[in-house]
């Protein structure tokens, strides 16, 4: 089997990541081109909030105070505010506690928002894949290396791979598998764990290894990767957001 070759290779791969420079590498996880923003980010918190959040979080400035709203709809009462933050401080973790698995009922805690997902007439398409065996881990990380071709660990180290697949003959199974991606990753955030999209699901799993895992997982080819996860707990303190841009939303009043 495929999967006892990829281990003997194993060996070879590692000195081979060994020539890669890691140290410069990882500072480039650490800071990849859309996280390069901190000072941009200074600036823009100066001009509209008169200063940047200390604790990395969004001031909620276009909520409406109870002053300001007629219909007595106020900050303290019908409006959960916590689950607001929780949406605007998540971010894209590219930094992981290696050594550190994510506990059990904080996974389900992840996978249950995951399940709860809206999906268009309520067809559940998608399939979540856990994986938590350190080989199976590493070989999705290669795999999905070997499409990437950047030669790092694509995860950033992270011990949990959530594999989000979804159903083809659904036409609506990649916005299905997407709002189950987007709300395993804000149901992180609110455990305290980090998080980050990792593509190249779709590649990954049309290979003929990538299938042999599927079959293995009980999953037919019908079945197409819409992306994954990294799970684990943030080492350091994670990226500012970047700007919003101007005209990110248009109103038609
Ligand atoms: C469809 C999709 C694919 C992504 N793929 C990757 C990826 O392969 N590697 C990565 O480091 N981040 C990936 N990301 C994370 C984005 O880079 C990140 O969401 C973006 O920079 C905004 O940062 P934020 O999530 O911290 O707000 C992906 C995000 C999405 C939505």
């Amino acid at each position: 089997m495929w999967f006892k070759k990829w281990k003997e290779k194993r060996k070879a791969r590692k000195s081979k990541r060994a020539a890669i420079n890691m140290n410069e590498t990882s500072r480039d996880i650490q800071s990849p081109p859309e996280t390069r923003y901190t000072e941009d980010y200074k600036e823009y918190t100066e001009k509209q909030y008169g200063g940047a959040p200390a604790d990395n979080s969004i001031p909620l400035r276009e909520m409406p105070s109870g002053e300001e709203t007629k219909n007595e709809v106020t900050m303290d009462n019908n409006i959960n505010v916590a689950a607001l933050q929780n949406l605007l401080g998540r971010r894209s973790i590219r930094k992981y506690d290696t050594e550190r698995q994510v506990p059990k009922e904080l996974l389900h805690a992840v996978l249950l928002a995951g399940q709860y997902a809206p999906t268009a007439m309520g067809k559940q398409s998608p399939k979540i894949v856990v994986v938590q065996n350190k080989e199976v881990r590493d070989c999705i990380s290669e795999m999905n290396d070997e499409v990437w071709g950047r030669g790092i660990d694509p995860f950033y180290g992270a011990p949990t791979i959530i594999v989000v697949f979804a159903d083809s003959n659904i036409p609506t199974y990649v916005q299905d598998g997407s709002l189950v991606l987007g709300n395993m990753m804000n149901a992180a955030h609110a455990v305290g764990l980090g998080s980050c999209w990792i593509n190249r699901a779709r590649e990954v799993f049309q290979t003929e290894k990538g299938k042999e895992l599927m079959a293995k997982w009980g999953l037919g080819e019908n079945y197409i990767g819409i992306g994954n996860l990294a799970l684990g707990y943030t080492v350091g303190d994670g990226p500012k957001p970047a700007p919003r841009k101007e005209d990110y939303i248009v109103f038609d009043e």
